[in-house]
């Protein structure tokens, strides 16, 4: 077998296709607004501020709610005229997973590998067993779900995502509720699997798409407003990325103009790193050399005119 062949899918296979895709809710809320899309192998990220439209557009490749205008598709096959076929080949995480409490661990991931169709009831349990080692579940496989912590039921949802082993996997906000070590640990898991699959990440938590991923969207408004590498966008976002100490006195006058990325205090003087929202930076301000991710993507919104909607590191 040749290092370059793509498993037992044709390279035409691998991607997830986007056209035109517009969802209005009931009610009618635009989520999607005329997306389009073409993801091939790899960890693919997807942002955007709350009810940018994320969660819709994964339903859609999930086959569970179908566009009210557009064509997507999944390896080649339509999410609405080959339902099967899809879930077949995708799993998926919801934003929401935390159902089938009273149930033991292993017996969840049984039960879903058959609805996805594992039929062999020996390869289910061979199954079970290795990807209840891969998330790092495999001493709790008898316990019930209710008895989890979080992040245990945030793996948990990972294992029901991947235990058919699928070729694309959708994970909708996968690390909201981890500490930093199950975060850590969840980014290797994805980084390993995305070597082979198409990955489709969505997150507030812009630091948790990791160094694996070397393609994202940004969404807002139910619209693509950016799309390419990582790098890229921190290239672009670097001018705006600036440190700077002031008086404590100055410093209120400067908040509607500099988004706060991090902020300390010491010998009568607050240093502040943050995003040039507009304006000129503030006198004495000198450029970050090594904006983060996150810095980029709250630059590129602040250039939109969006601010303040809450992203980057979870704040208790
Ligand atoms: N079932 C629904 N019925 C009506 N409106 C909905 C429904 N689900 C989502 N919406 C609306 O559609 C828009 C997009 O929601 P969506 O959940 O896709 O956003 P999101 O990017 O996933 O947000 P978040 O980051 O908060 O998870 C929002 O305005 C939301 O209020
Ligand atoms: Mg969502």
């Amino acid at each position: 077998m040749g290092a370059m062949r793509d498993g037992e899918y044709g390279i035409s296979d691998a991607f997830i296709n986007l056209e035109g895709i517009r969802h209005v809710y009931k009610g009618g809320t635009v989520a999607l607004d005329g997306v389009d899309l073409r993801v091939g192998t790899g960890l693919f990220g997807l942002l955007g501020p709350n009810g940018a439209g994320k969660s819709t557009l994964m339903k859609i490749l999930c086959t569970l709610l179908a566009p009210t205008e557009g064509r997507a598709s999944v390896g080649g096959f339509d999410v609405l005229s080959s339902r099967p076929e899809v879930r077949r080949l995708i799993g998926y995480l919801p934003q929401e997973f935390g159902a089938w409490r009273l149930h033991r661990v292993a017996e969840v991931l049984d039960t879903l590998a058959s609805l996805s169709g594992m039929r062999d009831k020996l390869r289910r349990r061979e199954r079970v067993e290795e990807v209840l080692q891969q998330v790092g579940l495999a001493e709790v496989a008898d316990r019930k779900v209710k008895k989890l912590s979080g992040g245990m039921l945030r793996r948990l949802g990972v294992a029901q995502a991947l235990v058919h082993d699928p070729r694309f996997l959708i994970v909708d906000e996968p690390t909201v509720g981890l500490d930093p070590e199950e975060r850590l640990h969840f980014r290797a898991v994805m980084a390993e699997l995305a070597r082979e699959r198409t990955i489709v990440l969505s997150t507030h938590i812009v630091a948790d798409l990791g160094s694996g991923c070397e393609d994202l969207a940004l969404i807002d408004r139910g619209k693509v407003v950016y799309r390419g590498a990582p790098s890229d966008l921190v290239n672009q976002a670097r001018s705006r990325v600036v440190e700077f100490s002031v008086k404590p006195t100055e410093e209120v006058a400067l908040l509607d103009r500099i988004e706060v990325v991090s902020r300390s205090a010491d010998a009568g003087l607050i240093h502040i790193r943050g995003v040039v929202r507009e304006g000129a930076a503030p006198s004495g301000a000198t450029q970050v050399d090594d904006p983060t991710l996150e810095e980029a993507y709250l630059a590129f919104m602040a250039g939109r005119g969006r601010s303040g909607f809450g992203v980057g590191e979870e704040v208790a």
